[in-house]
C-alpha cells in the first residue's frame, strides 16, 4: 500500500473529524493536517477543541474549524449534519470517529445508555454519512472513513454489533458509490493506546503489550487504505490474520477472545 499517496490525496482539500480532541481523532486531524488538509474539528469540549486547532493552525497553517457537538443527541447529530450539507468549504473527507465501549453488560445497563451507546457508534455515522453523500455524489468525489474495530468480526455485545454495521454498510456503500466517485472504508484497528480504556473504566493491565497498537500507526493506515478506496482496513499484520481467522471460529470461541477488551 503506498502510505505517502494516501495523505497527498487529501492536501489542500477539508476534512471533518469527529471526537478529534482525543486519541484517534486527534491523530487523524495532525496527520491530515501535516499534510495540508484543513479541518473541522468535532468533539464535546469546546476548550479542548479550541486548544486543538490553534495547536493545528499555528503549527501546521492551516485552516482549523471547530463544532463543539454530543453526537449521541438528536440535536448534535444535526448540527454536524448541517455542517456537512451546505457549510463551506464543502468537505471532501468525513471521517466518523467518535466513540466510547460501555463497561457493563448488556442486561445491566440501563436501556438509555444502550440507547445513547447506540446513537453515537451507528446512528449518527449514518446520519453523517446520508448528509456527506448528497454534496459528494453532486461533485462526483468524496471519501467517507468509518472508524470500526475488529471487534466487529466477532461476537461482542452491543460493540461489537455496533461496528460490524459499520464495517457491513461501509462494504456495501463502496461498492454502490465508488463507480459515482464517493469511496467509503471501513478501519478496523485492535487494541490502541487512545483514553477510550480509560473513560471505560478498564484497565490496559489485563491485555498484553503485543496486542497493542499505537495510533500513528492505526491512523496512517487507515488514510492511505481510505485514498486507496477500500473497503475495509484492518491495520498491522497481526490483526489482519486474527480478523482473517475470526471467520472460522465458532460464536463461543470468539467471543471469548473478544471478552477482554473492544
Ligand atoms: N482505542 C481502542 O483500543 C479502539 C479500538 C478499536 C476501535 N476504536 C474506536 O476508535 C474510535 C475513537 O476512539 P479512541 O480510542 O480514540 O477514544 P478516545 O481517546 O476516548 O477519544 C474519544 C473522542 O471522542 C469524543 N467523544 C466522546 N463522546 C462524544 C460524544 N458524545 N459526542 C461527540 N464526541 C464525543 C471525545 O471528545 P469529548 O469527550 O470532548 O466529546 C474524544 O475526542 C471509537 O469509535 C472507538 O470505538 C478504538
Amino acid at each position: 500500500m503506498n502510505l505517502r499517496g494516501g495523505m497527498l490525496k487529501f492536501s489542500g482539500k477539508t476534512a471533518l473529524v469527529t471526537g478529534a480532541t482525543a486519541g484517534l481523532g486527534a491523530e487523524f486531524a495532525r496527520q491530515l493536517a501535516a499534510s495540508g488538509t484543513n479541518l473541522v474539528l468535532v468533539a464535546r469540549d469546546m476548550d479542548k477543541l479550541d486548544d486543538s486547532a490553534a495547536k493545528l493552525r499555528s503549527e501546521y497553517g492551516i485552516a482549523v474549524e471547530v463544532l463543539s457537538a454530543d453526537l449521541e443527541t438528536e440535536s448534535g447529530a444535526q448540527a454536524v449534519a448541517h455542517r456537512l450539507r451546505s457549510g463551506t468549504p464543502a468537505v471532501d473527507l468525513l471521517i466518523n470517529n467518535a466513540g466510547y465501549g460501555l463497561r457493563g453488560r448488556f442486561d445491566r445497563n440501563s436501556p438509555q445508555q444502550e440507547l445513547d451507546h447506540l446513537r453515537i457508534l451507528v446512528t449518527s455515522p449514518m446520519e453523517l454519512m446520508h448528509a456527506a453523500l448528497g454534496p459528494m455524489l453532486q461533485r462526483g468525489s468524496g471519501v467517507i472513513l468509518n472508524v470500526a474495530s475488529v471487534a466487529g468480526f466477532v461476537p461482542r455485545g452491543t460493540y461489537g454489533a455496533c461496528k460490524a454495521w459499520l464495517i457491513s454498510f461501509s462494504r456495501w456503500a463502496n461498492v454502490e458509490y465508488g463507480p459515482e466517485g464517493v469511496s467509503v472504508t471501513a478501519v478496523c484497528p485492535g487494541f490502541v493506546h487512545t483514553e477510550f480504556h480509560q473513560r471505560m473504566g478498564v484497565s490496559k493491565k489485563t491485555i498484553p503489550g503485543w496486542l497493542w497498537l499505537q495510533p500513528e500507526r492505526v491512523v496512517r493506515e487507515g488514510l492511505a487504505a481510505a485514498a486507496a478506496g477500500r473497503a475495509v482496513s484492518v491495520p498491522s499484520r497481526r490483526y489482519t490474520v486474527a480478523a482473517f481467522v475470526s471467520r472460522f471460529l465458532p460464536a463461543r470461541l470468539g467471543a471469548y477472545a473478544g471478552k477482554r477488551g473492544r
